[in-house]
């Protein structure tokens, strides 16, 4: 037996037993004739204590020890006289009897702390004593409780989990993929599934009628804090449903994790936006509501004064933040150059200071009496102390611009409070998006997502107008899953394939199976997948998801550690019938 207790274990209660105990050396500290070490595994930190009066080789020993050696001691539990109130563990110690060395280690390349030293790429290529950071670990205790409960609540509701393949055939839909040669098949690739949209569905038409997986997805796209390229889905499919049937299942899954993870009881109605809504008062389809400011549109309100950028703009806009018209020029100055950001890409931002009745001042005073400029506050319902803030130019790159100053606003007056939890259904998208560089529609969500019925007229004549029976779920501006009703209708499914540019020997030879199996019975279905590193990230309070995975990649896509991806021998190349451009 290596341990009759693990180093979380003991408190004031075991004093007088004897314990053995075995874990990493986190640190050792000399004291007179006295040497502390701390010991630690997965479940806590023990202080053991060696005594040079009563074992002085013992004592010896115990000063040889490096960090992160393996050891095993045994000994007595006692009292300790300077408690550490940090630690569970922090009312005992243990006097040692006995140490085995089980294994030497070298000097770990950073600390093994909390606060460490290690940077971002040395945390990531010695991965596996990152791991043993407890605050790392701790993410990763969080995900697996988030996805056993997940299990339990799914099984309660009657869901049945099945594992559906990795390799599977490539599709054009949606992110690039990532491909596999097929030694058996030369020159034939599969592909690694973007998520199991395809057979979820089949398994429908099987009739299984409730279907999850905690599902491996991987998408070849570039990489944020919020992406890597595989990841994990809650991916779910329900048969004989509508949207409402499955909005509820899942609010109630949210409310699940909150409630036994969290301890939340979020015992209310999810509030519902259009996607209409979301753009013209946030201008994000995952708009963060913890937190108002919408925006304002002022187009009809200030065009016709002579001042151009107004008067040349599609769309101006702006937003009201309270109580900061005391703004110096160099907090305004501060916005501006982050509106200017390359990647935000307004010109420029407009302001009204409200400091009181009597002074309003502004950077367009010029163009606009104060009468006027009280008339433009008088739309913000503005109060003596607001600022607000405009932004003008091209319609959807202005509203995006203003949501990203929208949150910079939010962060700066401290809004966005990560203990605070704001659920809310994102509805009605548009079926299809307009790509104005390959001037193609192409599905918002995925080809297989239903048009909303009374919207089914607009299919040929104005495909842009359609909605579709599509959802997200967002919590606090973050999208965590989304999904849809599906087309059961072989016909219905035909005409999409048309409208997005697929002739009908392409859709046969890409969704061939989906459409034969459509014609055997297929019931009305639906589903949604949420994605499990972003829900454990957002319990977690963490930036990127990154830290919620136990092996990610870096920003590059690359796993540093393994040092993936890596060339092949030309033996392989050969065996796979590849040659290298
Ligand atoms: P969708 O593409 O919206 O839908 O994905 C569902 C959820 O998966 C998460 N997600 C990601 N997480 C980390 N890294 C990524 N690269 C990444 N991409 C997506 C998001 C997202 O909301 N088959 C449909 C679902 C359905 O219709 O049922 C699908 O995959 O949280």
């Amino acid at each position: 037996m290596y341990r009759s207790k693990n180093c979380g274990e003991l408190r004031i209660v075991n004093v007088g037993e004897k314990a053995v105990l075995a874990g990493w050396v986190q640190k050792t500290r000399k004291m007179g004739g006295m040497t502390f070490v701390d010991l630690r595994d997965r479940y806590g930190v023990t202080q053991l204590v060696f005594n040079q009066d009563v074992n002085s080789e013992l004592c010896e020993k115990a000063n040889k020890l490096g960090r992160e050696f393996v050891i095993q001691v045994s000994g007595l539990v006692s009292e300790r006289s300077n408690k550490n109130t940090h630690i569970d563990t922090g009312d005992i110690e243990i006097l040692v009897e006995q140490l085995n060395i089980l294994n030497e280690a070298l000097t770990p390349p950073f600390t093994i702390e909390e606060n460490t030293d290690g940077g971002d790429d040395l945390r990531m290529k010695y991965r596996y004593l990152d791991l043993r950071r407890s605050n790392v670990r701790e993410n990763l205790i969080l995900r697996h409780k988030m996805t056993f409960e997940t299990r339990k609540y799914l099984d309660e509701n009657n869901f049945l989990e099945v594992e559906t393949p990795i390799l599977i055939g490539s599709t054009p839909e949606g992110a690039r993929d990532f491909v596999v040669p097929s030694r058996m098949n030369p020159g034939q690739f599969y592909a690694l599934p973007q998520s199991p949209q395809l057979f979820k569905q089949l398994l429908m038409v099987s009739g299984f009628d409730r279907y999850f997986q905690i599902a491996k997805c991987f998408r070849d796209e570039d990489l944020r804090a919020d992406r890597q390229p595989e990841f994990t889905q809650i991916d779910c499919e329900m048969s004989f449903v509508e949207q409402e049937d499955v909005l509820n299942i899942f609010e109630g899954l949210t409310k699940h994790l909150f409630k036994t993870i969290k301890g939340i009881d979020l015992n209310y109605n999810f509030p519902r936006m259009t996607y209409a809504d979301a753009m013209k008062f946030y201008g994000s389809d995952k708009p963060d509501i913890r937190f108002d400011m919408k925006f304002v549109e002022l187009k009809d309100h200030v065009s016709g004064k002579d001042f151009v950028v107004f008067d040349s703009a599609d769309y101006v806009g702006g937003i009201c933040a309270s109580n900061c018209a005391s703004y110096t020029r160099k907090q305004i100055d501060e916005l501006t150059d982050f509106v200017k950001r390359p990647q935000i890409g307004a010109k420029g931002l407009v302001y009204i200071k409200y400091e009181d009745e009597s002074s309003i001042k502004s950077s367009i005073d010029k163009f606009y009496s104060q009468d006027e400029l009280r008339s433009i506050l008088s739309i913000f319902n503005a109060q003596s102390g607001d600022l607000v803030l405009i932004l003008a130019g091209e319609k959807v790159k202005t509203q995006k611009a203003l949501n990203e100053l929208r949150l910079e606003m939010g962060s700066r007056l401290g809004l966005r409070d990560k203990n605070v939890y704001k659920p809310l259904w994102v509805i009605d998208f548009p079926l299809f998006e307009w790509d104005e560089e390959t001037e193609r529609f192409y599905a918002m969500h995925h080809p297989f997502t239903s048009p909303k019925p009374e919207d089914v007229q607009f299919l040929d004549s104005d495909p842009g107008k359609v909605r579709a029976n599509a959802y997200d779920m967002v919590v606090n501006g973050v999208e965590l899953g989304g999904g849809s009703i599906r087309i059961h209708d072989s016909k219905l499914q035909n005409k999409m394939f048309e409208l997005l540019g697929f002739t009908p020997e392409k859709a046969e030879a890409q969704f061939g199976f989906l459409m034969s199996a459509f014609k055997y019975g297929a019931p009305p279905h639906g589903g949604l997948a949420f994605g499990l590193d972003r829900f454990v990230s957002l319990f977690a309070g963490l930036d990127s998801i990154r830290d919620c995975i136990a092996f990610p990649k870096n920003n590059s896509g690359r796993d540093v550690m393994i040092d993936a991806p890596s060339v092949i021998d030309s033996s392989q190349l050969d065996e796979l019938n590849l040659l290298i451009k």
